[in-house]
């Protein structure tokens, strides 16, 4: 659990995060959205104690960061970066194996971990182990930044706009991946975007930033839904809803079934059901589990169901 309590930065005059408070749980998915500038990045420098900020606390899993070293707070938070900050000297095994190497553990150990995380991020051991930085795409690159942040089993990962730097078609694999894999690990997520649908498809609650303050804190669908003030509303520009019923399982909504038609795949999205629709003209869709039709598909776009 991460909690900041009327944290207040400044750079000069310049008030870069301005008496801002927000809990974190245990294994939330969190993602702060805002524009350029807002202080996205600052907060989470503050949060691994890189910078020192001017007022206000902040804990991490019940500790007073104050009363924490710098190097061994970090020791404990993953931080993935967008310029992914893999060393470039090194090969993809070390690079891994970093904060594992710092905590002294056993050459065996740190070996079967940097297979283990490669086979999480998808990459093969054999073929990756061996790599230096320049031998990898940005979407491998990318994975071994996260693989390296999550090799000591950190409770926390921090990550500022992780991957702004990957083409949009493995930006989309690597966005779900992560997700699983944060479900699966159970971590405690801070995840800084200025990417709308990135923060609509990962976040379990969205933090909206604006000018060092936060502007609105809610679950995507209810922020969408119920945008707080026109910075909100602008920001989504009334797209969000596609995202968000990208985000649900068609099955979930299912109704009885009338049709005889081949039923979508199991795991299609209200966003496909929409867009068979969209682009057949038919108003009902059969699923595996019963069918789903045009007026049901704008009800749940419409009401807090989503
Ligand atoms: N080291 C610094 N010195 C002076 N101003 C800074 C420094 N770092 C950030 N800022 C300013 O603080 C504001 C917030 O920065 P940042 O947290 O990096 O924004 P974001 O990540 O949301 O784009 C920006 O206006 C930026 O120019
Ligand atoms: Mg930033």
């Amino acid at each position: 659990m991460i909690k900041i309590n009327n944290v207040t930065k400044k750079y000069g005059e310049f008030t870069a995060v301005n008496n801002l408070s927000l809990t974190v749980s245990d294994a939330e998915f969190l993602v702060v959205l805002g524009p350029s500038g807002c202080g996205k990045s600052t907060l989470l420098r503050l949060i691994n104690k890189m910078i020192p900020r001017d007022s206000g606390d902040i804990e991490v899993d019940g500790e007073n960061i104050d009363d924490l070293k710098g190097e061994d707070l970090r020791k404990t938070i993953g931080y993935v970066i967008q310029s992914i900050g893999l060393f470039p000297h090194m090969d993809v095994k070390r690079n891994i194996a970093t904060v594992p190497r710092l905590l002294k553990w056993t050459e065996e150990k740190i070996s079967q971990r940097v297979d283990e995380m490669l086979d999480l991020v998808g990459l093969d051991p054999n073929q990756y182990k061996d790599k230096k930085p320049f031998q990898l795409s940005g979407g491998e690159a990318q994975r071994i930044g996260v693989a390296r942040a999550i090799a000591s089993d950190p409770d926390i990962l921090l990550m500022d706009e992780p991957f702004g730097a990957v083409d949009p078609i493995n930006r989309l694999r690597l966005q779900k991946e992560f997700r699983k894999i944060q479900r699966k690990l159970k971590k405690t997520v801070v995840f800084v975007t200025h990417d709308i649908d990135e923060a609509l498809l990962l976040s379990d609650r969205i933090c909206i930033m604006n000018q060092g303050e936060i502007v609105q804190l809610d679950t995507p669908e209810r922020i969408v839904l119920n945008p707080k003030n026109d910075f909100v509303k602008n920001f989504f520009k009334g797209e969000g809803i596609l995202t968000i019923l990208s985000r649900k399982p068609a099955v979930d909504y299912a109704e009885p079934r009338i049709l005889d038609e081949e039923p979508l795949d199991e795991n299609a999205t209200l966003r496909e059901v929409l867009t068979l629709m969209l682009t057949t003209g038919i108003d009902k869709v059969s699923l595996v589990n019963g069918s789903i039709s045009w007026d049901h598909i704008l009800k749940i776009a419409g009401s807090d169901q989503v």
